[in-house]
């Protein structure tokens, strides 16, 4: 296995691994962001027996100590099983997350304590750079699920959202739609509820020029049509199993 990186937006970089053994034929990647600035941000630390890798990947750009937040979508292996590597690997890292997150995880799970971020909370990362937190509960996945909006570059790390099979380039224009819903149909990994396609839409508010995806290459367009359509796939899916309830929320 490598650890490849790329530079999808001014100053974000994209750490790409692939794992040939997961879903194969096509394979998997599992990817993490390193948004620079003077406290430097990793959105996803990588699964803990990744981290050899990612450390080692993360010090082609800085050195890794230098790292001050650690972020993720939500409490999962692949999201943040080594955060506890990355906090005694960078002595002044802080995990950052959602008031869920923390209440429920990783006020417990993380050696330091956890900075929690209220939703629509950002944090300055110096340089011209910020992040705004965004609570996201039950999308994709996880009561604690929440996406960061890297606003200089209109950059949304997305998590699990528009999640794909295979090994695509690190940077696309293509249509990450298609592909995405392939995957659900294959994987069912989503949380399916009526408000996840008003959830979607609400990140569509926010017009990411890219969409930097945690398994699938990063994405360059319009962010918000992307948004809008993966929108729509969810309220198909949840009106065929719940026709009710969704005629009442959209009331
Ligand atoms: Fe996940
Ligand atoms: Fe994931």
């Amino acid at each position: 296995m490598e650890t490849v990186v790329h530079e999808i937006a001014s100053g974000i970089y994209r750490l790409s691994t692939f794992v040939a053994e997961v879903a194969p034929p096509a394979g998997f990647t599992f990817n993490q962001f390193l948004v620079l600035g003077d406290e430097p941000l990793l959105f996803h630390t990588g699964p803990r027996r990744m981290f050899p890798l990612v450390h080692a990947a993360v010090g082609r750009i800085i050195p890794p100590e230098r790292l001050r937040w650690i972020s993720f979508g939500h409490y999962e292996a692949d999201e943040c099983g080594a955060m506890n590597e990355w906090l005694a690997a960078a002595p002044h890292a802080e995990v950052a997350h959602g008031q869920t997150g923390c209440l429920v995880s990783l006020n417990d799970m993380a050696d330091r304590a956890p900075r929690i971020l209220k939703d629509g909370e950002t944090i300055d990362l110096n340089q011209g750079r910020r992040v705004r937190y965004i609570d996201t509960p039950h999308v994709p996945h996880g009561w604690d699920a929440g996406v960061l909006l890297e606003e200089t570059t209109g950059t949304l790390l997305c998590g699990d959202l528009f999640t794909q099979l295979g090994n695509d380039r690190a940077l696309t224009g293509s249509d990450i739609v298609g592909p995405a819903i392939a995957a659900e149909d294959m994987f069912d990994y989503s949380s399916l509820n009526p408000g996840m396609g008003t959830t979607i839409r609400r990140l569509a508010g926010l017009a990411p020029r890219t969409l930097a995806l945690m398994h699938g290459p990063s994405f360059t367009g319009d962010g918000a049509a992307a948004l809008h359509a993966l929108a729509d796939d969810y309220d198909r899916r949840a009106a065929k199993l719940l026709p009710e309830t969704v005629r009442m929320v959209n009331a």
